[in-house]
């Protein structure tokens, strides 16, 4: 990982020692306090695992009063600390650069209401994604977020990072879903913003601080989210195209012509679905292969209505020769299969070897020339690929190599020159994975002095002496 450069460990922190052990066993049970490095090792490790730390203690809270106290002896000791929920971030901002305590979110992990009135659920920040999905499926009900790491990723980890995924064009992001959070703040006081109202105009909306600050502003100790109904009949296709450009024109239609139904619009180019194939039990969609494979998604409550739209709008593109093939799939069988296909791009990228991983938001006329000016740059050194919710304007760039680790001549024939095209078509060079570890450096590509003076301010008075995940999100 000697290509990955950490900033230097600030001395300023203190190193934790037994006597902090013995004051956090008498807080949380033995249970919830792990020293033995075998146990903290996963913890140290990022997902990609291109990050990792040094840290030899991880906290597992039950309540916030625990969370409360655990922060305010760290405030007091100066001892930083790491927030981590599910650790499936993408930009190393869930483990510590060097000795930070992790505080692990893992064991406040209960649903603690749901109104079937408002559609509103109450969790602890703990609780995976998944099993909030599993709890209001059976009461008509889905979560307005959905992702490849639903299975691991919590609800607050979701949050930090204010996560798009694959249904932000559908019920938008999560600074509108989610209606309340709780958070204690690093001096360890607990903010209650823990509405459950849609409507509340009461002065600085504080909760939308945390959404996105990737647990450098308070930990999240519980959520309020408004959740839609679940819709009653789903159906996906799949569509190859010939250009870029039609994709383009396919998204302008699947808008207009399938309206309120629309939930989903993906796209994967060809050396993605190829990477999948390599590494997944999947099949090859079509014999034909295109450059561009786009996913669309219907949801609503009315299959013959549904079907009937889906139906008109691929005569339509098919009939003006958008597309080359197409496939509808409408039982939960097939729709998972073509859901397969783009989901395990993340998961088949890694096993590639070494991923150089780009989240970008990039006007439409500039989307797609990226990956290919990227793979002009790249021919026979590295597979460069192209995919994501083009329907949000977001575009994943992936540029792989067969080993780790790192190369240092990788990072610099991409960086900065990825950051500086983004900049300058005034694009962002984080659309949703955030910031962490990886970008501090670069975040004024896409945040001008004036703006991250004043994200400076905010976390100097919510946490004066940066304790929070330190040395992450913002620049020195
Ligand atoms: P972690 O990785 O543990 O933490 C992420 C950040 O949040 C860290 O900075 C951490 O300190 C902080 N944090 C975590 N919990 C708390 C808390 N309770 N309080 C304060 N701070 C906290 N992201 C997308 O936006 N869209 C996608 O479509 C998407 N797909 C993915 C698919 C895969 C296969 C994988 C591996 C990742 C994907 N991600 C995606 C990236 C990732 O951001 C999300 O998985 C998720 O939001 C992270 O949640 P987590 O619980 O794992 O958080
Ligand atoms: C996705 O859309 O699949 C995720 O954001 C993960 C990734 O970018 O690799
Ligand atoms: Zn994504």
């Amino acid at each position: 990982y000697s290509t990955i450069i950490k900033p230097e460990r600030d001395s300023k922190y203190a190193t934790i020692n037994n006597q902090d052990i013995n004051y956090f066993q008498n807080i949380l049970d033995k249970h919830s306090v792990l020293t033995d490095p075998s146990d903290v090792e996963g913890f140290n490790q990022d997902w990609m695992k291109k990050y990792k730390g040094t840290s030899s203690l991880v906290l597992k809270p039950k309540t916030t009063e625990q969370v409360s106290e655990i922060l305010k002896y760290c405030n007091n000791r100066k001892i930083a600390v790491v927030p981590q929920g599910g650790n499936t971030g993408l930009v190393g901002g869930s483990v510590p650069v060097h000795d930070e305590i992790i505080l692990s979110l893992a064991n406040m992990n209960k649903i603690e209401g749901f109104d079937p009135i408002t559609g509103v659920v109450t969790c602890q920040s703990g609780t995976v994604l998944e099993n909030i999905e599993s709890y209001l499926s059976p009461l008509g009900y889905t979560v307005p977020i959905d992702l490849g790491a639903k299975g691991s990723c919590q609800i607050g980890g979701n949050v930090s990072t204010n996560a798009g995924g694959i249904r932000l064009l559908r019920y938008g992001g999560l600074h509108g879903n989610i209606l309340g959070i709780e958070a204690v703040l690093a001096d360890g006081s607990i903010i209650d913003c823990l509405s459950t109202l849609r409507k509340d105009n009461t002065g600085y909306d504080l909760k939308q601080l945390f959404i996105g600050s990737e647990g450098t502003l308070g930990v999240i100790t519980k959520v309020s989210m408004i959740t839609p109904p679940k819709p009653t009949s789903v159906n996906v296709g799949l569509f190859t195209c010939d250009s870029f450009d039609k994709v383009k024109t396919i998204l302008t239609r699947a808008k207009s012509q399938l309206g309120d139904i629309l939930s989903a619009f993906e796209f994967m180019d060809r050396p993605c679905i190829d990477v999948v194939l390599a590494h997944q039990q999947v099949q090859d969609p079509f014999d034909n292969k295109q450059p561009f494979y786009i996913l669309i998604e219907t949801s609503g409550f009315n299959e013959t209505h549904d079907s009937e739209k889906l139906n008109d709008f691929l005569e339509s593109i098919m009939n003006d020769d958008l597309i080359v093939d197409g496939s509808l799939a409408t039982d939960t069988k097939n729709i998972s299969a073509f859901w397969k296909l783009r989901e395990s791009i993340t998961e088949s990228l890694g096993k590639e070897g070494a991923v150089y991983k780009y989240d970008l938001s990039l006007p439409m006329d500039q989307f797609y020339s990226i990956v290919e000016i990227m793979r002009n740059k790249f021919e026979g050194k590295a597979n460069v690929v192209g995919f994501g919710h083009v329907g949000d304007g977001n575009l994943h760039l992936n540029i792989s190599t067969p080993k780790k680790p790192y190369q240092k001549e990788i990072f610099d024939m991409i960086e900065p020159f990825v950051y500086e095209y983004t900049s300058s078509h005034r694009g962002s060079i984080s659309a949703e994975h955030g910031i962490g570890s990886m970008k501090p450096n670069h975040l004024h590509y896409s945040k001008s002095s004036n703006s991250i003076h004043l994200m400076k301010s905010i976390k100097n008075t919510m946490d004066p002496n940066n304790i929070l995940n330190p040395y992450k999100v913002l620049p020195n």
